[in-house]
């Protein structure tokens, strides 16, 4: 980069010139070239030639001869992919060529004829589809693992008083397994649109050949069944110029991401010292290489950035995307490492957190001292005085700061905890029934409404939710 500004100009001019001479063949190799990304098609590609060729002997156009001979050289590929014995070759560009060159290599001119109505075109897609619709489906399954996870913690927890929190500020008690209930909606809302994004991705694009379709008189319903999609897809152009089924499984992934983030998050405060909510346990805490009394929540934070990453790589995609004339334009090469890449940071943060809450350790004293904290029940206080002497709200809300300053004064940290005496100094009326209800308990098991944090409600979405899972 300097050579132009280097103090020797013709030395510069000259390594740069010879550099020039020497490498474009080898840099536009390199930036053309996805064999080390799409390798990882290789068994899609496999079946997909597969289908293609048994559809070609069927309609006539490939002698049975030669779709034996092209399956037998498939499988025998197959088995040096798996053994690591292929010899992979940049030259060759990407898994396509790749598997197409060894083919012909192992079994002469019947290899030749494999990509008779067929086009990279549709042979990318169709194999990028088929694995997208299959990590999808591992994605979903490992979203269901992490929510077992989570029914069996708040199942544990439905009574576990801690606060809830708006504005981070301590707003009213809940219960943990309540909590942990609101991920579990989350992630069940996550789990529908992976599993919707399926129906789009279930279209067969193979014949729609390079964009316009093909002569040969292929049978695309066959090739279609034979790869387990629902159907063939209904135009060529789109076949092989949309990949608006990854950006939607990207973006249903991100989306899931960014929950999974969250609850990162949280698991990062509870177990800090100052909230104390929670302990990591050892096999997901790592240690200060200086500080010996620290527990780092390192998988946490991670999932806190790999959310980013997944989000950023949806974006990506669609930026990719949204400027391309149609058909196919090279741009769309670089869909697959985006994928590839979400995918895994998905999964990975997946089961990570599903470790996390299956072993962390709460801690429920420490939570209902926090849940006690600047007077969390002050609301009930006013509601009882609303309800029971029909004082008006605006009056009742005064009334309680007037009681809540008592108790600050009296160095009370619990209304409930209040001497009556102290209370009815400032509204006569006041009963010990009702100071009694200001309890952190009380609070919680009040709130009866359908979705609430009582925890007779807590344990019924719990057991409802245990059941929709297990018939899913
Ligand atoms: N490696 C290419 C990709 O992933 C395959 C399709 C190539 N098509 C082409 N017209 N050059 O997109």
């Amino acid at each position: 980069m300097d050579d132009g500004h280097s103090k020797d100009n013709q030395r510069g001019q000259k390594m740069w010139g010879g550099r020039f001479a020497a490498t474009p063949d080898q840099i536009m190799q390199q930036i053309n070239a996805s064999i080390d990304v799409d390798r990882r098609l290789w068994r899609e590609d496999v079946a997909g030639s597969k289908a293609h060729a048994a559809m070609l002997g069927a309609v006539g156009v490939l002698s049975a001869q030669d779709v034996t001979a092209i399956h037998d050289g498939l499988d025998a590929i197959a088995a040096e992919i798996e053994a690591g014995t292929f010899p992979f070759s940049v030259e060759l560009e990407d898994i396509h060529l790749n598997i197409e060159a060894r083919l012909t290599e192992r079994i002469g001119d019947a290899g030749k004829r494999l990509h008779t109505g067929r086009s990279r075109n549709d042979q990318v897609a169709t194999d990028f589809r088929l694995w997208v619709k299959a990590a999808v489906d591992g994605a979903d399954d490992a979203v269901e693992a992490l929510i077992a996870a989570l029914l069996v913690r708040a199942g544990e927890h439905v009574a576990t008083i801690m606060p809830g929190f708006t504005h981070l500020q301590t707003a009213q008690p809940v219960t943990l397994g309540h909590h942990l209930m609101a991920y579990v909606e989350m992630f069940t809302r996550d789990r529908s649109r992976l599993i919707d994004c399926i129906a789009h991705i279930d279209e067969c694009p193979l014949g729609a050949a390079a964009l316009a379709g093909t002569p040969w008189s292929v049978d695309r319903h066959m090739t279609a069944v034979a790869l387990g999609f629902r159907a063939p897809t209904r135009n060529s152009m789109d076949s092989v110029g949309s990949r608006d089924f990854a950006m939607e499984a990207l973006n249903a992934l991100a989306i899931c991401a960014v929950h999974l983030s969250r609850l990162a998050e949280e698991l990062v405060l509870w177990s800090s010292p100052q909230f104390g909510f929670a302990r990591m346990s050892d096999q997901w805490s790592t240690g200060s290489s200086i500080m010996p009394q620290k527990r780092n929540p390192d998988a946490a934070e991670l999932i806190r950035a790999k959310a980013a990453r997944i989000a950023g790589n949806a974006q990506s995609l669609m930026m990719i995307v949204k400027a391309l004339p149609l058909t196919y334009a090279k741009d769309l090469q670089d869909d697959k490492a985006l994928t590839f890449e979400a995918f895994d940071a998905f999964n990975l943060s997946v089961a990570a957190m599903r470790g996390m809450i299956e072993t962390i350790g709460f801690d429920p004293a420490a939570m209902r001292r926090a849940a006690t904290l600047g007077y969390s029940t002050a609301t009930d206080l006013a509601d009882w005085l609303v309800r029971a002497l029909n004082m008006p709200f605006r009056e009742a809300h005064h009334v309680t700061g007037a009681v809540v300053k008592r108790a600050e004064v009296l160095g009370v940290a619990e209304l409930c905890d209040l001497p009556l005496a102290e209370a009815q100094a400032i509204e006569p009326r006041i009963t010990a029934d009702a100071l009694a209800a200001l309890s952190v308990e009380a609070s919680v098991a009040a709130r009866t409404s359908y979705g609430g944090t009582a925890p007779d409600q807590v344990a019924a979405r719990v057991a409802e939710a245990k059941v929709r899972l297990a018939n899913r």
